[in-house]
């Protein structure tokens, strides 16, 4: 991991500077956290899988004209990325009532809600990511009016083919978060996908049993946390050949 410069690390990720300007490399580690940093862990194996399964999601919700930050899987750990001016918000839609707006409305888990729900929340691990509204992010200057038109178009149609795509693998898509980034070619400037999708940032509950198959599993210590990350990928059809016993790779790529 020396062999480039380091240009940012993250709780689950570190990104270094790709091998042509424009691009970065996105390593995905096993590390994990949750409650603000509060609970920290290690998810053996989670980083191959997400990388895999990311790569995956990116892939399918380009083909649908989605424009996403994702250009190829380097290894068993890293990926290609072109590099964007991250919008600091995190979107998160729901479907279904669970985490933090179950909680704050009292609402019981599981509850469905009468229709999707967006909201923002401003990226900042010293506020805590604070749910923000419409006005804070154009006073603030995070993102424009029509940035934010454009933000909610691409979410619902990611959000439409999400579910759609893990109700066909018998996974109800709860609710995910994703964030965005402006891509600048000569005048241009697009908004594209970037980050990753993964069960590090949806809620996946498996249709017949209601079983938890994502992170909340390590945030509730729920157990079996890898073999929930293992299945969405099996049933994904990518669980790298082999199964787990490939997935540790030399210690270079790790
Ligand atoms: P929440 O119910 O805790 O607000 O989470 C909603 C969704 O967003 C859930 O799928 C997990 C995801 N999420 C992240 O990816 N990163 C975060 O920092 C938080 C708080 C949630």
């Amino acid at each position: 991991m020396a062999r480039r410069r380091q240009i940012y690390e993250g709780k689950a990720k570190v990104l270094f500077e790709g091998p042509e300007p424009g691009t970065l490399v996105q390593y995905f580690k096993d590390d994990t956290s949750a409650f603000s940093n509060k609970k920290k862990g290690t998810i053996t194996g989670k980083g191959v899988l997400n990388n895999r399964i990311s790569e995956y999601l990116m892939l399918r919700i380009g083909e649908m004209g989605i424009p996403t930050h994702f250009v190829r899987r380097l290894n068993m750990r890293e990926q290609l990325v072109r590099e964007v001016e991250i919008i600091p918000l995190e979107i998160v839609v729901r479907n279904v009532a669970a985490g933090s707006l179950a909680q704050r409305f009292g609402l019981t888990e599981g509850t469905p809600l009468p229709r999707c729900i967006v909201e923002h929340y401003f990226k900042s691990d010293t506020l805590d990511d604070p749910l923000v509204s419409e006005e804070h992010i154009t006073a603030f200057g995070w993102a424009t009016p029509q940035d934010l038109d454009e933000i909610m178009s691409l979410t619902l149609r990611i959000n439409d083919f999400l579910s759609g795509l893990f109700l066909g693998i018998g996974l109800r898509l709860v609710d995910f978060r994703v964030e965005f980034g402006r891509l600048y070619t000569n005048d241009d400037m697009q908004i594209v996908l970037a980050d990753e999708i993964s069960p590090d940032n949806c809620r996946l509950w498996d249709i017949k049993t209601g079983e938890r198959m994502d992170k909340d599993r390590f945030r509730r210590d729920l157990g079996n946390v890898e073999e929930a990350y293992q299945e969405v990928a099996r049933r994904l059809g990518i669980l790298p050949e082999g199964g787990p016993r490939d997935m540790k790779g030399p210690a270079t790529m790790q």
